[in-house]
């Protein structure tokens, strides 16, 4: 059945191959609206890339929508060092045909589940959780519209990766992922425990690099740029694909082990701001608000991400 979807992101490569895996999942995903928010790279360049992106899918019809520019309470915080200057480095940028709508992302987030039935709505956020708190706080009668929401972000194992103890999109807006992991909906998260175990690999590279079409060709380039870091950080042969995850689990929800879990988010301490506190074991007897994916199968995401860009 087909799913309706908000899709939330900042790219960011990895934003861009789970907007690409999401476009060409028509049958399974109706994409209502798409919405930027600063994060990897400043709101003035996650909205283009986004706009960029809409144009390499051919989307024509799926409105685009600008958000937040800066986190909740935070000093906001950009990633440039992994993205690029642009943050779809790997890509020429170019002045997009797609158009940011003039309507603000948290206005469209809040009239479209106001309008929708309860439990009807799919939110999917890929970068900091900037507008969807911004929602909720501005219009808390819109929680009972939302179905789930599927968030990459947090670790546990995994520490973090932009500070030792918290993960990029929690990191920059802690109070924001608190308001969303506390909000009562259901929340599926992806972090970095999951995501680190699909890094790309030169024989993934070379498997895109086979399909003949534009978005496969944008990913390879964005892909071989995303690598460089991450690979010699994690002295890897490529970079970890975080925000696929989040549609890959919508389109192959077997594809994933999740436990239910209480996650808290800190917002206080200045060593550890923006860490999540994943209760695996059960050991502070709170309740489990957050579906936490724990493992992946790697080989199935990766046939399922190559099958849907041979589809363009
Ligand atoms: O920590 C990884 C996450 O932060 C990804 O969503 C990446 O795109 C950045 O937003
Ligand atoms: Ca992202």
């Amino acid at each position: 059945m087909q799913r309706k979807v908000i899709i939330d992101c900042d790219p960011g490569q990895d934003d861009a191959l789970m907007l690409f895996l999401a476009f060409a999942s028509p049958e399974e995903l109706n994409i209502l609206g798409v919405c930027a928010v600063a994060g990897n790279v400043p709101l003035e360049k996650t909205q283009r890339n986004m706009c960029i992106l809409s144009d390499i899918v051919g989307n024509e019809k799926v409105p685009m929508f600008a958000g937040r520019d800066k986190p909740l309470t935070n000093v906001g915080l950009t990633a440039e060092h992994v993205h690029g200057r642009d943050g779809i480095d790997g890509i020429d940028i170019f002045s997009p045909r797609t158009k940011l709508e003039p309507k603000d992302a948290v206005d469209f987030i809040v009239d479209t589940l106001l309008s929708a039935a309860d439990d009807e709505i799919t939110i999917v956020a890929t970068g900091p959780l900037t507008n969807i708190a911004s929602a909720i706080l501005r219009e808390p009668t819109i929680l009972p519209k939302i179905h789930e929401i599927v968030v990459m972000g947090g670790a546990m194992k995994e520490g973090g990766n932009i500070t030792p103890s918290a993960e990029f999109n929690i990191f920059v807006d802690p109070h924001a992922a608190k308001i969303v992991f506390e909000c009562g909906r259901p929340i599926v998260a992806f972090g970095l425990d999951v995501t680190h175990q699909v890094f790309t690999s030169p024989n993934v590279l070379e498997r895109i690099a086979k399909l003949d079409n534009r978005v496969a060709k944008a990913s390879h380039g964005m892909l071989a740029f995303f690598g460089r870091y991450d690979a010699q950080k994690y002295r890897a042969q490529g970079a970890p694909l975080h925000d696929p995850c989040t549609i890959a689990y919508l389109l192959q929800p077997e594809l994933f082990e999740l436990k239910s879990c209480n996650v808290r988010v800190e917002t206080d301490s200045e060593l550890t701001m923006g860490h999540t506190a994943v209760d695996f074991w059960g050991v502070t007897g709170l309740r489990a608000n957050v579906e936490w994916a724990h493992s992946v199968h790697r080989d199935g995401f990766f046939d399922l991400l190559i099958e849907r860009l041979s589809r363009y």
